[in-house]
């Protein structure tokens, strides 16, 4: 099939990379003409593993292809996917001009009928908003399709190859059939293919990153439940998830959420909600938690040096999680702007995250232990694997003094006690 996908952020180049691996001719639009020259040279703008090797293969065997013009995606393809972003506007909405502005100029440039399909996550009622904006652009014919993407970054690509399910919004059978066919490469059960109206679709991503949200702020809330009864999450969380009804996934309590879709599609819900006057108060009570998490851990590591000069702290991780460079809602910004805001010096290691918001005010190293040098602490934040399973011998002979505070829940108490070191972990009694 010949596709166009406008947005070559995240969600549009992994779908567009991994749908031309499936055969089909993909065209790739964006308007940042850096982005489309770096990856016509096959280099890709952002860190996510596998993308790169997956972009090159067809990009040599000419089934993908870059442009910044609109009407050229337009004019080659019958599909036009739109996964260009929708960040967060000040009074908490999702900001859909972007989506808006792409769907007027695909209509403005449609000479035949085309099927409009929307990635990228937009507030419920989107697809009325772009289909009335489009049929004011054109007199051609157009189907729309919600159809949302759950990809994880990270992992961006094989959720992408193997899906647990495809969301397709549209009520035309027709349509349905082409999306079908389109899917049909990464679907090892047709039932992982769900039919719906657009509306439903829409609601349907946010319903799924918020109730995700939702059961890790619940395991964090809990943590700091657990802290003060001397309890231990961990047990709790093995026991709560050996509930088939709960399910062991996405309970790990952790420093809090970040990136660049739970905190922005819960402050979108609770939005929608007001608008509508139907208070999502859970939502709200999310987001809420989420904050108080990483305020909280950031805090212990403070009370910890009260009253001590000349602090500095060693820190592993600055993405919102690891395997990935995005730093966008990173708990560990908020944290360490906070460390750096009482004075305290930051040395700090991550793989592949470099985040602008900190330039100038921490010093990056490329080797996670040259980070621990005169350090007074190591801070962990994000729990790529080289983390895992470290010299615990180098990092009590490096710190001034032996303390870790993980933020990730990495190690076992008891066999870090071995080494001498104070470690503080979350929800979890100090070692
Ligand atoms: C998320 C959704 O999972 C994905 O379906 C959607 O398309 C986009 O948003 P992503 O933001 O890439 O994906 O990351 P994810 O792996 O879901 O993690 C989100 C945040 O939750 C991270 O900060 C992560 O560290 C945190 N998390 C996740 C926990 O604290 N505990 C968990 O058990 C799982």
């Amino acid at each position: 099939m010949k596709v166009a996908a406008v947005g070559v952020g995240y969600v549009g180049l992994v779908a567009a990379a991994c749908l031309a691996d499936a055969g089909n001719d993909v065209m790739c639009v964006d308007n940042d003409p850096q982005k489309i020259d770096l990856l016509r040279d096959g280099e890709i703008p952002i860190y996510e593993p596998g993308l790169t090797e997956i972009v090159k293969r067809n990009v040599t065997a000419g089934r993908l292809k870059f442009t910044t013009s609109i009407k050229e995606g337009v004019d080659e393809s019958l599909l036009i996917f739109i996964g260009v972003g929708t960040p967060s506007a000040p009074d908490g909405s999702a900001d859909i001009s972007a989506v808006l502005e792409v769907a007027e100029q695909v209509a403005e440039s449609m000479t035949d009928y085309r099927i409009i399909v929307t990635k990228s996550t937009v507030p419920v009622g989107t697809h009325k908003l772009v289909s009335e904006i489009m049929a004011s652009k054109t007199d051609h014919p157009f189907d729309y399709v919600s159809n949302p993407e759950f990809l994880k970054e990270g992992s961006a690509v094989d959720d992408f190859l193997k899906p647990d399910r495809v969301i397709i919004g549209t009520e035309n059978p027709a349509v349905r059939e082409i999306m079908k066919q389109l899917y049909a490469p990464f679907m090892r059960k047709s039932k992982r293919i769900i039919f719906m109206d657009p509306a439903s679709a829409e609601m349907a991503k946010y319903a799924a990153n918020v109730m995700l949200a939702t059961r890790i702020s619940f395991m964090n809330e809990l943590s700091g439940l657990c802290d003060t009864f001397d309890a231990d999450i961990e047990q709790v969380r093995r026991a709560v998830g050996s509930d088939s009804r709960i399910g062991s996934a996405f309970l790990f309590p952790g420093v809090g959420y970040g990136g660049s879709c739970f905190p922005k599609d819960v402050r979108a819900l609770t939005y929608m909600g007001d608008q509508k006057d139907c208070p999502m108060t859970i939502a709200q009570a999310v987001r809420d938690a989420n904050y108080h998490q990483q305020d909280r851990f950031a805090d212990r590591v403070l009370n910890y040096f009260k009253d001590k000069k000349d602090i500095t702290i060693a820190a592993w991780g600055l993405a919102f999680k690891a395997k990935t460079d995005d730093t966008r809602e990173s708990p560990a910004v908020r944290c360490i702007q906070k460390f750096l805001d009482a004075g305290f010096k930051v040395n700090a290691y991550d793989p592949e995250a470099k985040p602008a918001e900190l330039e100038g005010r921490i010093k990056t190293t490329t080797r996670s232990y040259d980070a621990l040098e005169n350090a007074d602490a190591l801070v962990i934040f994000t729990d790529w694997q080289e983390f895992r399973n470290p010299n615990f011998d180098l990092i009590t002979e490096m710190l001034n003094s032996p303390v870790i505070f993980d933020g990730r829940n990495l190690y076992d108490p008891s066999f870090i006690k071995k080494y001498g070191i104070e470690y503080h972990s979350i929800g979890r009694p100090t070692a």
